[in-house]
């Protein structure tokens, strides 16, 4: 666990390079671009002080080591780095009520905040956080009213949104989901772990559709 001063410093650094990595998103179609800009335009320039929260882990993190080593070999290797610095400071939860229909998914999905009320950093316009997903698992579709970007930063999944067809999204990635549009994501062999930021109304859970 680093101590607080280097935390501090290794969050703020995580933060830019996510930040500086979505503004690098200028080829993405106009909707997208449009959605970028607000996002940065919400963030503050700089985050807040650290508060951070007891460190919690979830059967799902048994994979974020094999995550975070596949993400040092690939194109978001910088943020992978970055993420691993701070990852024995993260609390990771599995967000959603319980649901008998979907036994299994607290053991095999985790997600973190890193910036956000529950997460080491304040920003009110700006929600930051990583999903871990293991191999071999469905995420179910599921919507929320926040605008949502994901950067994939290890492992190739399936992705499906709205009414297009599912596409295997390797890593460096970078996937837009509207506010209110259904998505769902289902790994193969490798986990899968991205980067997901969010706007707009991020006080709304995301909810299953099934
Ligand atoms: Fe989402």
């Amino acid at each position: 666990m680093p101590d607080l001063a280097s935390l501090d410093r290794h969050v703020d650094a995580c933060r830019r390079l996510i930040l500086d990595r979505l503004d690098r998103g200028r080829d993405e179609p106009p909707a997208t671009r449009r959605e970028i800009d607000t996002l940065l335009a919400l963030s503050s320039s700089d985050a807040g002080p650290l508060s951070p929260v007891s460190p919690t882990r979830l059967p799902a993190c048994d994979f974020l080591p094999d995550a975070l080593a596949l993400g040092d070999l690939g194109p978001e290797a910088d943020i992978a780095r970055a993420l691993s610095a701070i990852a024995p400071a993260l609390h990771w939860t599995y967000s959603y009520p319980d649901d008998p229909r979907l036994n299994g998914l607290a053991s095999a999905i985790a997600f973190t905040q890193i910036i956000g009320r529950q997460g080491l950093k304040r920003d009110n316009g700006l929600l930051l956080g990583l999903t871990l997903m293991a191999p071999h698992t469905i995420y179910p579709l599921h919507a929320h009213p926040a605008v949502e970007f994901y950067l994939v930063i290890a492992g190739t999944a399936l992705w499906q949104a709205g009414h297009e067809p599912a596409m295997a999204r390797p890593p460096g990635s970078l996937i837009f989901h509207p506010s209110g549009v259904a998505h769902a994501m289902t790994t193969a062999a490798e986990p899968l772990l991205a980067v997901f930021t969010w706007h707009g109304d991020i006080m709304s859970p995301s909810v299953y559709l099934t």
